[in-house]
């Protein structure tokens, strides 16, 4: 195990953990909540591992004390949840969900009882269904059914919650969900890309408006997926392709937020999104963000494809590189975060930087009652360590949320691939905290730094 020191600790680095409503609370059909596109979408035959859904999930709906309590028994003093929009607006907008507000007021003061600070995601890719059947992320009216949505629940809870974030992982929804299809609600191609991309853009930076107009003292914020991509050959093509790859999965949708636009230059296909704008929209995209959420889990090396269309670019896989993966088929490569952590802010000068999430699946088994996941404890190390790095180095890092809480439904995977620091047995839903939690704990508890973040060259 990697020793630490608790040297160079930093008391107010804030340490957590991430989940999203539909990956855990189950109760998609109770107390007058409405369908999300997730509902339908897993629901539907062949779309997911074995036909899993997140009807059930964690049963967090019904189980959040428990939830909550492990959280506090571990001292995590920070605890990123989503909000289901469906379940507070059944229909997107319209008559609100007074049961599913009181959820959220449950679950709100359940953390606060317990000294757990909640960090709030408004859309973690659960739109509501009656939204999408008027056209979801590719109509322009996306934008007033958020605010609506943002103001309802902001209003709500803004006298508790005092950290936000308005978008999860805008470039995984609109890339597998409106381009591949391969997440809800399925829809494939350019054109459903475009219009969910801009229209996605633009809520990214309302949300924020709203929020910041209704709470002045909120901290704002929304998280972006990201990757170290790397190009497969110094050979001009795979540079060219790999830059492409970069625009997509990390400038995309940072770059307008801060006045730079969409990366046209370097992935010219990206120019179709220029159909959906409207005279003022550069203005609108922008919004000064108090915190943006970086979300690392694995590095892409590319290299050219003529097969690809509009990309022209595909991945080496790991497999093919014969380098150590996890349960998704990732690979293992701790500097990735520590490079996008490089990267971000030599190119953005941002302020201030939180890894909302980071995390690895592992197989797990329980023996004698005990869960010994020390590969998913030596990943979380090794990550912990690069991000640590990157700030010793003067990156402005000021916190770390590991994905996640429990085992949970992985969207398009099912159950098979468990992330959490908590096992759950899905048949009787038993909770045991796995050796990795115990861990996490104790490096929180001592506010414990890796010995080699210290005395880097800044
Ligand atoms: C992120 C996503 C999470 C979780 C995680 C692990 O992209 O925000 O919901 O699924 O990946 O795959």
């Amino acid at each position: 195990m990697t020793e630490f020191t608790a040297e160079d600790s930093d008391p107010s680095f804030e340490w957590g953990v991430s989940t999203a409503a539909y990956q855990t609370e189950g109760a998609f059909q109770e107390d007058g909540k409405g369908l999300s596109i997730w509902d339908e979408f897993a629901n539907r035959s062949g779309k997911t591992y074995n036909n899993q859904n997140g009807n059930q999930a964690c049963d967090f709906y019904h189980r959040y004390p428990e939830d909550l309590s492990i959280i506090q028994q571990l001292d995590i003093p920070n605890f990123r949840f989503s909000i289901a929009w469906s379940r507070v607006l059944p229909q997107g907008i319209g008559t609100p969900n007074q049961a599913g507000i009181d959820f959220y007021d449950r679950l709100i003061d359940g953390c606060l009882e317990r000294d757990i600070e909640p960090w709030v995601t408004l859309y973690h890719w659960d739109l509501p269904l009656a939204l999408h059947q008027r056209g979801g992320w590719t109509n322009r009216d996306i934008v007033s059914w958020f605010v609506e949505y943002v103001e309802l629940t902001v209003g709500r809870f803004k006298d508790r919650v005092a950290n936000w974030m308005v978008l999860n992982e805008p470039m995984v929804f609109t890339g597998a969900g409106y381009f591949l299809g391969i997440h809800a609600p399925g829809k494939r191609g350019m054109k459903n890309f475009s219009a969910a991309v801009h229209h996605a853009a633009l809520c990214q930076a309302e949300g924020g408006r709203v929020i910041r107009d209704l709470h002045s003292t909120a901290q704002v914020g929304t998280t972006f997926s990201c990757a170290l991509v790397e190009s497969a050959s110094p050979s001009r093509q795979d540079v060219r392709a790999a830059q492409r790859v970069d625009a997509l999965l990390n400038r995309l949708f940072i770059e307008p937020s801060l006045g730079r636009g969409y990366p046209i230059d370097q992935f010219p296909a990206l120019s179709r999104l220029q159909k959906y704008m409207k005279p003022n929209d550069e203005d609108l995209l922008k919004f000064d963000f108090d915190f943006i959420g970086l979300q690392c889990y694995t590095r892409e090396v590319i290299r050219y494809s003529w097969s690809m269309p509009y990309i022209f670019a595909r991945q080496v896989s790991p497999q093919k590189r014969e380098v150590p993966t996890t349960l998704m088929g990732w690979e293992v490569y701790a500097d990735s975060i520590y490079h996008v952590l490089r990267n971000f802010h030599r190119r953005y000068h941002l302020k201030n930087i939180i890894i909302t999430e980071n995390g690895a699946a592992f197989s797990d088994s329980v023996r004698e009652g005990k869960i010994d996941d020390y590969d998913r404890q030596q990943y979380l190390s090794s990550h912990i360590q690069a991000c640590l790095r990157a700030k010793q180095e003067g990156v402005p890092l000021h916190g770390y949320f590991a994905w996640t809480l429990t085992d949970n439904f992985e969207w398009a995977e099912g159950y098979r691939p468990t992330f959490g620091l908590v096992h759950i047995n899905f048949q009787t839903q038993k909770r045991i905290i796995k050796q990795s939690g115990r861990w996490y704990a104790k490096l929180i508890q001592h506010h414990l730094v890796p010995p080699n973040s210290r005395n880097m060259d800044i």
